[in-house]
């Protein structure tokens, strides 16, 4: 059942170049200039009326929103704001008719995020629901469903959920801008030709996880460490902490790396790992003198970057891992998967049962 591999989560980092594939099946036509969505209720007229989103899910999927809404207010110049669905509804958000509610869940079960949706629904929102299980109860609910399709995911730990919403938003993303106008088709055919590079670039890192899993022997023997990125990096960030929380026991925090001099230096001290995602070069250099400053304070900093930036990063950093070249917008499709061979591996090394953590369940059905 387990394929050959020794655990589910294992198996579920291996299945995510099909998982890609798989979501983006039917959904670019045969030119690869054109996002198709055959049986969404979201007229184009229904797509231009919009004039805010609002993301909101728990946990890894909130992950994804957070990446996927930025990739929306990228390409479409929609506002988007972002919940954990446990907040929502305790906010009063403002919701009208033009506002559309996209809640993200790979259960499609999980309690706060169909409260959520329902908050939603009766304040006149369109509900788009990316998920994995198409006849769960957040599908029945919602107004249109975009369906993941990662195929089943076992392991606690959720991997191949995660990136296959990454592909269901970037996809989201690019038919609203179609409908909008705020992408030309070159632009769009760019996107879509990097998108289906994505797979095989993960088969390329995973192929090649000796380092990260030499690395999550390292950092197993620690108790605090910490994740900085900016941008899309600090999203990343912070699903590259959750992982490692909840299956290796580690205590981690993720932090916007800019923001760390405004308290959480205090807690850098000698040989501490901080993990520091550079791959967004518009703000590498900020990300460099971010490193620079945990450095100064003694933590032992390991890079995820591109290859090219290897060099000159090792001057400021202990060790770097490299990961294939993508549009920076979809770099966290690639950035994610040594954080998630990390997660797994230190939870190895520690002796943890790695698919059925302590304390957690796969689906949470109580708020
Ligand atoms: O089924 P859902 O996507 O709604 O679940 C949301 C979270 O409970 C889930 O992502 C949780 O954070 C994972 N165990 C993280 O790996």
């Amino acid at each position: 059942e387990k394929g050959g591999y020794d655990h589910f989560m294992l198996k579920e980092i291996h299945e995510q170049p099909n998982a890609y594939r798989n979501t983006m099946l039917g959904r670019i036509d045969e030119s690869g200039r054109k996002v198709v969505f055959p049986g969404l209720n979201l007229s184009d007229e229904k797509i231009r009326s919009i004039n805010s989103i609002h993301v909101i899910a728990c946990g890894t999927a909130y992950h994804a929103g957070l990446v996927g809404g930025a990739a929306i207010e990228r390409l479409v110049r929609i506002p988007v704001s972002f919940d954990v669905a446990s907040e929502y509804r305790y906010r009063s958000p403002l919701i009208t008719p033009e506002t559309l509610v996209i809640v993200v869940s790979q259960s499609g079960e999980t309690a706060d995020t169909l409260a959520a949706l329902r908050e939603a629904h009766a304040n006149g929102a369109h509900v788009l629901a990316i998920t994995n299980v198409v006849g769960s109860s957040i599908a029945r609910d919602a107004d249109d469903v975009i369906a993941t399709l990662a195929g089943p995911e076992i392991a606690v730990a959720s991997t191949k959920a995660y990136t296959s919403q990454l592909i269901a938003f970037y996809l989201f993303a690019l038919y609203m801008a179609q409908a909008r106008g705020t992408q030309t088709e070159e632009e769009v055919a760019h996107i879509v030709a990097a998108m289906q590079a994505l797979p095989e670039q993960v088969e390329s890192m995973l192929e090649n996880s000796d380092a990260i899993k030499a690395y999550a022997e390292q950092i197993s023997t620690h108790e605090h460490l910490f994740f900085i990125g900016r941008g899309l990096d600090y999203a990343v960030a912070q699903e590259g902490s959750l992982k490692l929380k909840e299956i290796s026991y580690i205590h981690s925090e993720a932090y916007a790396a800019g923001e760390l001099k405004h308290g959480t230096l205090a807690l850098i001290e000698e040989g501490i790992p901080v993990i520091a995602l550079a791959t967004q070069e518009s703000v590498l250099e900020k990300t460099v003198s971010n490193i620079k400053e945990v450095k100064a304070r003694g933590a032992d900093v390991m890079a995820i970057t591109h290859e090219e930036h290897v060099a000159g990063l090792l001057k400021s950093v202990d060790q770097a891992f490299a990961i294939p070249k993508t549009l920076p917008l979809l770099t966290p499709a690639l950035s994610v998967v040594p954080l998630q061979l990390l997660a797994y591996y230190a939870s190895l090394a520690r002796g943890n049962d790695v698919d059925k953590p302590r304390n957690l369940a796969k689906s949470v059905t109580v708020e």
